[in-house]
């Protein structure tokens, strides 16, 4: 969930840490800390809050260690609370945590027993006791190798030592760490974003591992303490998507990317001279799948649920979804022949991963649509489709979103061909299609005054629904979604044709209602349930398609209209004034829009 650095160097190390905490930032957290080793001490500061007040708190005394670990944390166990800040230390051991320690309490009791005073309600406290008994009878090594075994839960761990200056502890098991090189010193870190501001030589451990840093030698062992060899990988440079350019916020500025991802997605999947999609090194043959099954979270679940649709309009297989915190707990009945899909933007996403390593001690076939191919999830899956939107740095999704949706479409295109679902013409012209969606969402991003006049209505409403039928109900979902996580109103997503089987009772008197209706196959029945919304005194904005045809405009509050395309294509454009609306309402109530309160980019947690 939140973000670790370690640096072990020949010079100190303290504003090199606090320099990576800030680009860890982005992943939004409440409290910040740093410990560093000095003089047979460690000197350990946090604060709850933004980084800035630990770099002032910090500014004041002097930190001159040349090995130290950092933390912003996202609380599970303990309020976020200074006492509750990471990293906790004993009066001889400080450690950083990402995850959950789901034996804690158990843990906390045996150590209490032998002694051991406790300062926080953290889980990760544990920790810290842990190997603090453990070294009383064993060497370092053996230490950790047994702490390693008694912790039930996810981690990725720093540890450093005062009584070894020189050294810091990296584990891992079910939240990613990675190891970063550099001149005469070593770096660990949650996430490569982190670590790339001071090298691009990466290796990432896997779960059950551990590593001793220092500062001009690293070792990888695993979790029966055998040495492991590790490749040492050259990422690609830092490049200008970590920089908010001349926008207020990273939102915005991916909102306003999107045509360009959508072009370098289809630039790296279309073969334009041959009018054909390339699946690079896809490793099964048509006869080999007859069904899938997508699985994901929050924004990723909501296009697994699009692509559903795709699946089922362009091919004969069977479709399932699932959102992964449900598919793990399931008794699924595993078949060899269902490709099981797993979305996220992150690819650290706990559950998603759960899932995806369920599927794999299965020895089901996995494939992964993800937005950082060096993340976990893409790692530990057979085929790998990656969505080239670049980092991105908001919480709140919007270009991953319609940059999985378009890789999922795509496939869904692909496969669809080569198992004779549609013909060559059909094929074509969908890819044709394809090669006019980026100009189309640019069209769509022109939405903007008409949204930021409509979303007035929706800053002071007690509550909103978000109505749409088949194709449209994903993203009434998503709409929806973004509005919460954004403007922190109450927002519902339902199936248009649903509302009469109860939720109708909630509309009241100008409440703010969106209704998705594109002229697609639903446009008529969706107008109806728009009509019967109205009618109980709905404030409706209608987001539609351009048509001649008059769409029955009596007592709707406002419309907004977006370009025509293949149907296919219509949840793509819809999609960009929800995203504006949820964007526009959040800065008119003040809100930390790159940032929402309580949330995280990536949710290594369960
Ligand atoms: C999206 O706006 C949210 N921030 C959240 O629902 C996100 O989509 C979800 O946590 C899944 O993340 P992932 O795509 O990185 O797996
Ligand atoms: N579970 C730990 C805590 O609540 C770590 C949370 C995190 O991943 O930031 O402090």
């Amino acid at each position: 969930m939140c973000g670790i650095i370690g640096i072990t160097s020949n010079k100190p190390v303290s504003s090199s840490i606090i320099n990576s905490l800030k680009k860890l930032e982005y992943r939004g957290y409440d409290s910040a800390g740093i410990a560093t080793i000095l003089d047979g001490g460690i000197n350990e500061v946090k604060c709850e809050g933004r980084v800035k007040t630990l770099e002032n708190n910090i500014s004041k005394i002097k930190m001159l260690g040349t090995v130290g670990i950092g933390h912003v944390r996202w609380a599970t166990h303990g309020a976020p609370s200074t006492l509750n800040a990471h990293p906790h230390s004993s009066e001889s051991v400080s450690v950083v945590h990402n995850g959950i320690i789901e034996n804690s309490t158990l843990l906390k009791k045996f150590l209490v027993e032998k002694g051991h005073k406790f300062k926080s309600q953290t889980d990760t406290e544990v920790i810290v006791h842990l190997i603090t008994e453990y070294l009383k009878e064993n060497d370092l090594k053996s230490s950790i190798l047994k702490m390693l075994k008694k912790l039930h839960g996810s981690f990725a761990l720093g540890i450093i030592f005062k009584d070894e200056p020189d050294l810091i502890i990296g584990a891992r098991r079910g939240s990613p760490l990675a190891v970063g090189y550099g001149p005469n010193e070593n770096y660990l870190g949650s996430d490569s974003y982190a670590l790339k501001s001071m090298t691009n030589k990466i290796s990432y451990l896997n779960d059950g591992e551990f590593c001793i840093l220092k500062k001009n030698s690293v070792e990888f062992f695993d979790e029966s303490g055998n040495k492991v060899n590790k490749k040492i990988l050259e990422l690609s440079s830092e490049d200008t998507s970590y920089d908010k350019g001349d926008y207020k916020h990273f939102m915005a500025k991916e909102i306003e990317e999107q045509p360009q991802t959508i072009k370098n997605c289809i630039n790296e999947y279309l073969d334009k001279i041959n009018k054909d999609i390339n699946l690079l090194n896809f490793p099964w043959n048509k006869n080999e799948i007859s069904s899938v099954t997508l699985i994901g979270c929050g924004t990723a679940y909501h296009s697994c649920l699009m692509a559903k649709h795709w699946f089922e309009q362009l091919t004969k297989l069977d479709v399932y979804v699932d959102i992964a915190s449900e598919f793990r707990y399931r008794n699924n009945r595993f078949k060899k022949d269902n490709l099981y899909i797993f979305v996220s933007q992150s690819g650290e996403t706990a559950d998603t991963y759960a899932a995806l390593d369920l599927c794999n001690k299965n020895n089901m076939k996995t494939c992964s649509v993800v937005n950082v191919v060096e993340s976990s999830i893409a790692r530990d899956s057979n085929f790998v489709l990656p969505i080239h939107c670049g980092p991105e740095i908001g919480v709140a999704s919007t270009k991953a979103f319609l940059g999985q949706m378009l890789v999922l479409y795509i496939f869904a295109l692909k496969l669809s061909y080569i198992r004779k679902d549609i013909d060559k013409e059909n094929y074509l012209k969908k890819i044709n299609s394809l090669l006019s969606l980026s100009e189309l969402v640019k069209k769509s991003l022109d939405t903007d005054s008409q949204v930021q006049s409509a979303c007035n209505s929706f800053v002071d409403a007690k509550g909103s629904m978000f109505l749409g039928r088949g194709s449209s109900f994903p993203i009434a979902l998503e709409g929806a979604l973004k509005l919460k996580e954004l403007a922190y109103i109450h927002a519902e997503g339902y199936p248009a044709g649903e509302m009469k089987h109860g939720p109708l009772a909630l509309i009241e008197d100008g409440m703010p209602v969106v209704v998705i209706a594109p002229r697609d196959d639903y446009y008529n029945k969706t107008i109806s349930n728009m009509q019967e919304v109205i009618a109980r005194g709905a404030k409706v904005l209608l987001i539609t398609n351009k048509s001649t045809d008059e769409v029955f405009s009596e007592n709707i509050w406002q419309k907004i209209e977006v370009e025509n395309t293949d149907q296919d294509l219509l949840p793509f454009l819809i999609t960009i004034p929800l995203q504006k609306l949820a964007y526009h309402s959040a800065l008119k109530k003040g809100y930390d829009i790159d940032k929402p309160r309580n949330l995280a980019k990536s949710v290594t947690v369960e």
